[in-house]
């Protein structure tokens, strides 16, 4: 690590009042917009978390350093409403875009990605993530105060429609428009505050509760981009772990109960049409997006994929349930 990097966070935690005589870092690996550190401090420990202005990925990716904020606010606002299942955050420096949050150990808190590569897939962790999703958006719906600290538009437009979307549009000229459409009213749609990467390689696994990390890309928006987003990740999971497909569908499917059986701001079947109108062009985005997928490499595959989302793509009246069916006849049959 520079000693730059070590410097800051030293004198970030000095003024946090985290500081100790004898200071431990240890860099923690998985961060691709961010630096992030297991920091022991005397007999305290909690993590450090600073984004990069470059993210680390193929193509060139330049991304606001302000979303060390937006996560930072979204941390504090979601902890309010489901405590057990987000950080806390215990100080932040705009300057350095630096914040610290508790630390949860890998042993006690393995991360839901590192439990789907070994086929472990818990409906219980489904549940209970569907299940959270919907309390946070349930509490934040329609709220203007929400709005106005989340008006992080132009942020979302560059890390999240842009580069998933759009760029897709850009490769698939046939599809450009329905791929521009979805982007477009994913931005018009300002009903909730949502978390905008809602993954598995962001989710721990804590024996009594899931718990959020990287919540970078918050935004006051379309809540049903967070659903679309973490079911095309179990979705693409299947590709990654043939043997554990139909286990990976099942947790979709929980995932989506819970989430449509808990929200209050608007009937289900809005929004469940939402999710199923943003998934196939997420899906589509994490093969020929700028954020690809790192586990499907092998082109047989890519090209699988291409051609059930594309189709999905091309029939708009495509629900949940033939998104589902399409996708397990190619990948969990
Ligand atoms: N509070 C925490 N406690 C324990 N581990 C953590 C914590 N925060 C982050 N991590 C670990 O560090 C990894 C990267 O963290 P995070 O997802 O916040 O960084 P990032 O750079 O934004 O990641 P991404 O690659 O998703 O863009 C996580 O997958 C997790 O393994
Ligand atoms: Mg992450």
């Amino acid at each position: 690590m520079a000693d730059s990097a070590r410097d800051d966070v030293l004198s970030f935690l000095q003024r946090a009042g985290l500081g100790a005589k004898d200071i431990v870092l240890q860099t923690l690996s998985g961060g691709v917009s961010a630096d992030i550190w297991h920091v022991t401090s005397g007999d305290r420990d909690f993590v450090v978390k600073r984004a990069v202005p470059q993210l680390r990925v193929a193509q060139e990716w330049k991304a606001p350093l302000s979303r060390n904020r937006s996560e930072v606010d979204w941390l504090n606002e979601a902890r309010h409403i489901v405590p057990e299942a987000v950080p806390q955050v215990l100080a932040c420096d705009d300057k350095l875009n630096m914040f610290a949050m508790s630390y949860y150990p890998p042993d006690l808190y393995p991360l839901w990605k590192r439990e789907l590569r070994e086929g472990r897939a818990d409906p219980i962790v489904a549940h209970a993530v569907g299940a959270i999703a919907a309390r946070i958006h349930n509490a934040t719906a329609f709220s203007d105060t929400i709005a106005r600290r989340f008006a992080t538009d132009d942020a979302f437009l560059s890390l999240r429609v842009d580069p998933y979307l759009y760029a897709t549009a850009s490769r698939h000229a046939d599809l450009a428009e329905p791929l521009r459409a979805i982007g477009r009213d994913i931005l018009a749609t300002k009903r909730a505050l949502v978390h905008g990467d809602l993954s598995p390689k962001n989710i721990l696994v804590g024996p009594q509760s899931p718990i959020l990390l990287d919540a970078e890309c918050a935004w006051y928006g379309e809540p049903a981009f967070d659903i679309a987003f973490c079911l095309n990740h179990l979705f693409l999971k299947c590709v990654w772990v043939p043997e554990a497909a139909r286990r990976f569908i099942a947790c979709a499917d929980t995932l989506t109960a819970a989430y449509l059986d808990a929200i209050t701001f608007e009937p289900a079947a809005d929004i469940a049409h939402r999710i199923a109108r943003i998934l196939p062009g997420l899906m589509l985005a994490r093969i020929d997006g700028k954020s690809p997928v790192e586990y499907i490499t092998d082109e047989t595959d890519k090209a699988r994929v291409r051609i059930v989302s594309r189709n999905l793509l091309r029939n708009e009246a495509r629900t949940l349930t033939t998104i589902k069916t399409e996708f397990a006849s190619e990948f969990a049959a």
